[in-house]
């Protein structure tokens, strides 16, 4: 309990209040106020622990007198001071805040009683808001530090990244810078399908690591000018699934590993690994399927030479439902997304 308790009694009848005076002056500081105006200047000046407040005074109503303390000091503990017993008055009382009620003329006990509850109350209900407090400075604290431990992880994610993306394009010198231009391309398509922020995103780290896979196909193969063997072209379409289990360890790259593996389903299901078709391909991967195709065919490559914008969206055109989503070639084209695609390629 805390030292000293500050005790106010306010009641505009003199015997009562010194009635009461008498009974805590030795445990209390007492102070008291004949008014319910006094009440509230002493009120004002100095925080009670505890307000013994009599319900009927000629200036105040002590219930409105009770709800004005409440407000400016919640923790402050209010008993009422009642000439009779009434349900009314208790229930008002105790719904506007007070803690109880003592009734005229007093019982020493009671009174005691009354006074040491409230004292109880607001010593454990502070002890609460200082523990809160405590624990609401903690929370803070922690959640400081996990978001600087969740930066620390994506600062090496980014760099785990372009150290990855950096490996395919020294060993596939013809598609260098590929994997981030079909990022911005397939942001863009992700963004016009209806996708939420957090699927472009997760599109835009697929489609930089799409052909991580390469890694593993020989250099031979991945450089060749000339028309790939049926061999050479089984080797070249492990790479989907060898850059899905590079990946697969990686915990926080869990939602990028099928983008990854289904990049080369086809809509009708004549693409690889698995054959998929139609809607059973992710929809992330058909977005990136299409902007792979799409800057593939916009770039010179060791057997195929840049196609012209109008020349790719007639390709988009001759195989929407065969290679791509048809939803996905029609937002391509009705938003003109190759023509500001070629745009920003040629700037950046
Ligand atoms: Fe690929």
């Amino acid at each position: 309990m805390t030292n000293n308790p500050q005790i106010l009694i306010v009641d505009d009848e003199l015997g009562p209040r010194e009635a009461l005076r008498m009974i805590l002056r030795d445990n209390y500081q007492v102070a008291v106020a004949a008014s319910g105006k006094e009440a509230l200047d002493c009120f004002e000046k100095k925080e009670y622990d505890l307000i013994i407040l009599d319900i009927r005074m000629p200036d105040f109503n002590g219930v409105d007198l009770l709800a004005k303390m409440k407000q400016k000091a919640p923790d402050t503990e209010v008993v009422m001071i009642t000439a009779y017993a009434s349900v009314e008055t208790a229930t008002k009382a105790l719904r506007y805040g007070a803690l109880d009620y003592l009734i005229k003329p007093f019982d020493r006990a009671a009174v005691q009683d009354v006074v040491e509850k409230g004292l109880m109350r607001r010593h454990n209900n502070r002890d609460i808001k200082s523990k809160l407090k405590e624990l609401q400075l903690a929370n803070k604290t922690l959640e400081e530090e996990v978001e600087f431990a969740y930066k620390n992880i994506q600062n090496h994610y980014s760099e785990t990244v372009s150290s990855l993306v950096a490996a395919v394009d020294a060993k596939d010198a013809y598609t260098k810078g590929h994997q981030e231009r079909i990022a911005k391309l397939a942001q863009l398509i992700g963004q016009k399908v209806g996708c939420s922020a957090e699927e472009v995103e997760l599109i835009k780290q697929a489609a930089i690591l799409h052909d991580l896979g390469k890694i593993g196909v020989p250099e031979a193969i991945l450089m060749k000018r000339d028309k790939l063997s049926e061999a050479e072209f089984k080797i070249i379409k492990k790479h989907p699934v060898i850059g899905a289990e590079i990946l697969s360890p990686v915990k926080f790259l869990k939602e990028v590993v099928p983008l990854v593996l289904y990049h080369h389903e086809r809509f009708d299901g004549t693409g690889y690994p698995e054959g998929l078709k139609g809607l059973q391909i992710p929809l992330s991967a058909r977005v990136i399927c299409i902007a792979d195709a799409v800057d593939a065919m916009l770039s010179n490559r060791p057997y195929s030479q840049a196609k012209t914008a109008d020349e790719v969206k007639k390709e988009l055109r001759k195989c929407s439902e065969s290679h791509f989503d048809p939803r996905l070639v029609d937002a391509i084209l009705k938003n003109n997304l190759i023509d500001i695609y070629v745009l920003l390629v040629k700037d950046s």
